[in-house]
């Protein structure tokens, strides 16, 4: 099972209220394909973690790097995993950052309980930066 977890920043032209439509539609082919993962997303960068047989992971991630709607995709995690970390979301989105006392805390304790320690603490660090104006 390959793991990967890419960041990168979010075009110009995209807008908040595309995210939720982009997360089912790639849900969609995602089902097809065996993938599985979660999409965050702050403002001004995406993170994501894809997981699934390593040439379909690779190949998805080739097509989802050519996107316009994003650039200056860098993988920042690409491991062999035993399991799935998110076995139930063909991809799920996260608005972030998170605000508020005990936020973080909230939002790592949402995440799926198969989530692995160091997956769980990118996720959350990504989830807490402060969102940067455009
Ligand atoms: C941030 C982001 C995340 C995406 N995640 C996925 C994904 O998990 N799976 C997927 O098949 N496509 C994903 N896409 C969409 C692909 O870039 C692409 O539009 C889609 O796979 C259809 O491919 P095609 O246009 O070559 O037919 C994502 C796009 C963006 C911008």
């Amino acid at each position: 099972m390959l793991s990967l977890i890419y960041v990168s920043s979010v075009g110009p032209q995209f807008r908040e209220a595309e995210l939720e439509p982009l997360a089912q539609a790639a849900a969609t082919i995602n089902v097809a394909n065996g993938i599985t993962g979660m999409l965050a997303y702050n403002g001004t960068h995406f993170m994501q973690l894809l997981e699934g047989e390593a040439a379909r992971v690779e190949e998805t991630l080739e097509r989802i790097a050519a996107d316009p709607r994003h650039s200056g995709l860098v993988v920042i995690r690409r491991d062999s995993r035993a399991a799935r970390e998110c076995p139930d979301w063909s991809m799920r989105a996260f608005l972030t950052p998170l605000a508020g006392a005990g936020s973080a805390t909230r939002f790592a304790a949402g995440l799926p309980v198969s989530f692995a320690a160091d997956t769980r603490v990118i996720f959350t660090s990504f989830a807490s930066l402060p969102r940067v104006a455009a």
